[in-house]
C-alpha cells in the first residue's frame, strides 16, 4: 500500500455521439470500486468521468439525427450524467470537452508542446476511420468498426511522436505496473519494439467542430489530444494546487480499445509538455453479447443499464460485473447467469446472514451486550482471526487489480461466517454468557465483512452497518477492533431475491 494520501482516478471521457450502454458502465464500475476502496483506506480520492464532445464523429452523428449540435451533445451528456447518478457512482468531476475551461487547457497544452519544438505543419494523405477518429496505414475496412476507411488528404500539424519511441519502451520496462494487466503491457511493448512510430497528425481541416489551433483558425485540434486533456482540465489549470497535489498519483481506467492512445500518444504528449505521466493504466476487456462487443455501432448488442436498475439494483450490477469479469478479460453477458449469481451471493449468502444475525441478536439482547475482547474463548478468537486473515488476502487482491478475486474473498468471508453459525447453532445455546460471547464475535466479524464489501455493494453495506449500529462509513482502521459494547437495530431485506 502506497503511503500517499491523494489519489486521482479517471474513467474514459465517453463519446457524446450515442447513449451510454453496459460497456461504458463496466469501466465505470471498476473505477467506482477503487474510489470506494481508497476511501475506506483513508485516502483522499477524486474520481473523474465526462463526455468527449468534439470531432467529426459527433458532428456527423448530430447532422444525421437532424439536430443542432449543441442540443444533441447536451442531451447525450446528460444521459451519461443521469446514468452515473442512478448507478450510485461516486463522481467528483464530470468533465465536458466543450467547457470553456477545458478549451483553455487544450490550448495551453498545445502551446507547451509547440514551445518544445514538437509540432510542425505538413500534408497528410491516408485512410481514416471517423468512428475511431484515427488514421490507418493499410486496409479497406476499419478493423474495429468494419466500415470502409475513407481517403483523407489534408494539410495538418504533426506531433513528433517518433522522437519518443525509445523513451516509451524504457518507461514501460522500468515501471512494470504502469500498464496492468501484464498481458496488455506486453502487447504495448511488443507493438513499440516491432513497429516504427510515425509522427502523428494532430489537427484537422475536415471539421470545424473542435478547439482551434492557436494562430491558425483553419485547423481544429485533433479530438484525441483534446479528449485526453480532459483528464488534466478536470483538476483545474496546469500548475494549480489541486493539479499539483493529485496529478502525480493518477490511475486511468480504460478499455483495451483505447490502449494505444493512452499508452503511446498520451505519455508522449505529456513528456513534451513537461508534465508527469499518470502512475498507472488499468485496462479492461470487453463485454460482449453473443460474442460481439457491446457497441453503439452494433445496435443488436446494446444493453441499456437503466433498464436493469429497477430489477437488479445498482449494487447487483456492480457486484455481478466486478465479480464475474477477470479484469482484463472479455465477458459474454448472460442475464440468466446474473440473476442466479446475485440470488446465491447477495440474497442468500450475504443478505440472509445479516438478517438472521440481527434478528437473533435483537431477540436475546435487545439492549445490546458487552464483552471484553481479551477474554474471548479460543474458538471465538479463532473465528475472529479467520475473518481478519481474509482482509489481508482481500487487500492483496485489490492492490494487484485482481478485482474478481477480491469480490470472491468478500463472499467467501460471508460464507465462512455462515458456516460457523450453521455449526454452532446459536439458537440452541442456553447459556447466556456463552451466547453473548458468540454473538459479540459474530457482530465483530460482520463489522469486518462490511469493510470488505463497501467497495462492491455500497448500498447494501450501508444498510447492514445501520442495522449493526455502526457508523455509516466503513474504514480500514476499524478492522479487527470492534468496541466491547455492541448492539443492533432493525433490519429489512438487504438484497431481496430477484
Ligand atoms: N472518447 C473516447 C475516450 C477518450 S478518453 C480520453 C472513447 N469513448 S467511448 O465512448 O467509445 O468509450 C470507450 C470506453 O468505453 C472503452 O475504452 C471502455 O472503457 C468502455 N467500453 C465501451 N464499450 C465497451 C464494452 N463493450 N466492454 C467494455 N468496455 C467498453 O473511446
Amino acid at each position: 500500500m502506497e503511503l500517499t494520501m491523494k489519489q486521482y482516478l479517471t474513467t474514459p471521457i465517453y463519446y457524446a455521439s450515442g447513449s451510454p450502454h453496459l460497456g461504458h458502465a463496466y469501466t465505470t464500475f471498476v473505477a467506482d470500486c477503487y474510489k470506494r476502496y481508497y476511501r475506506v483506506r483513508g485516502h483522499d480520492v477524486i474520481l473523474t468521468s465526462g463526455t468527449d464532445e468534439h470531432g467529426q464523429k459527433i458532428e456527423r452523428t448530430a447532422q444525421q439525427c437532424g439536430q443542432p449540435i449543441d442540443s444533441f451533445i447536451n442531451k447525450r451528456s446528460n444521459e451519461f450524467r443521469h446514468l452515473w447518478q442512478k448507478l450510485d457512482i461516486e463522481l467528483d468531476v464530470f468533465e465536458r470537452t466543450t467547457a470553456a475551461s477545458h478549451k483553455d487547457l487544450v490550448i495551453d497544452l498545445w502551446q507547451r508542446i509547440a514551445d518544445n519544438g514538437d509540432i510542425y505543419k505538413s500534408h497528410y494523405e491516408g485512410l481514416y476511420c471517423v468512428d475511431c477518429e484515427q488514421y490507418f496505414t493499410a486496409g479497406d475496412d476499419c478493423p474495429v468498426h468494419r466500415k470502409p476507411l475513407e481517403n483523407f488528404s489534408e494539410q495538418s500539424y504533426f506531433f513528433c511522436l517518433s522522437r519518443y519511441q525509445q523513451k516509451l519502451i524504457d518507461h514501460i520496462e522500468a515501471n512494470p505496473d504502469f500498464i496492468v494487466p501484464e498481458s496488455r503491457r506486453n502487447e504495448v511493448l511488443s507493438f513499440l519494439k516491432n513497429n516504427e512510430l510515425h509522427d502523428l497528425s494532430i489537427s484537422r481541416t475536415s471539421t470545424r467542430w473542435g478547439v482551434e489551433v492557436p494562430g491558425d483558425s483553419d485547423h481544429v485540434i485533433y479530438v484525441w489530444l483534446d479528449a485526453l486533456a480532459a483528464y488534466l482540465s478536470a483538476l483545474g489549470p496546469l500548475g494549480s494546487v489541486k493539479f499539483e497535489q493529485y496529478w502525480p498519483n493518477t490511475t486511468h481506467f480504460i478499455g483495451k480499445d483505447i490502449l494505444l492512445f493512452h499508452a503511446v500518444y498520451w505519455p508522449a504528449f505529456l513528456w513534451s509538455a513537461g508534465l508527469d505521466l499518470p502512475r498507472r493504466l488499468v485496462v479492461n476487456g470487453w463485454l460482449t453479447v453473443e460474442g460481439r462487443k457491446i457497441s453503439k455501432s452494433d445496435p443488436d448488442t446494446i444493453v441499456d443499464p437503466l433498464s436493469l436498475i429497477d430489477s437488479i439494483s445498482s449494487d447487483g450490477l456492480k457486484y455481478y460485473f466486478l465479480k464475474t469479469v477477470r479484469l482484463g478479460q472479455d465477458l459474454d453477458f448472460q442475464q440468466s447467469h446474473l440473476v442466479e449469481l446475485l440470488n446465491a451471493d447477495l440474497a442468500n449468502n450475504v443478505g440472509n446472514l445479516f438478517s438472521r444475525f440481527v434478528k437473533l441478536f435483537a431477540k436475546h439482547f435487545p439492549q445490546g451486550l458487552t464483552q471484553d475482547p481479551l477474554k474471548l474463548s479460543a474458538a471465538n478468537n479463532e473465528l475472529r482471526l479467520a475473518v481478519g486473515g481474509k482482509a489481508d488476502a482481500f487487500e492483496q487482491a485489490i492492490e494487484n487489480y485482481e478485482v474478481s478475486l477480491a469480490a470472491r474473498i468478500f463472499i467467501d468471508t460471508a460464507g465462512l461466517i455462515n458456516a460457523s453459525i450453521q455449526q454452532s447453532e446459536p439458537w440452541k445455546i442456553d447459556d447466556k454468557f456463552e451466547l453473548s460471547e458468540y454473538l459479540w464475535t459474530l457482530h465483530h466479524c460482520l463489522a469486518d465483512l462490511t469493510i470488505l464489501g463497501a467497495s462492491f455493494v455500497p448500498e447494501l453495506i450501508e444498510k447492514a452497518r445501520t442495522s449493526l449500529n455502526l457508523g455509516k462509513n466503513a474504514t480500514w482502521q476499524d478492522l479487527g477492533c470492534n468496541s466491547s459494547e455492541v448492539s443492533v437495530g432493525s433490519i429489512d431485506a438487504l438484497f431481496p431475491r430477484i
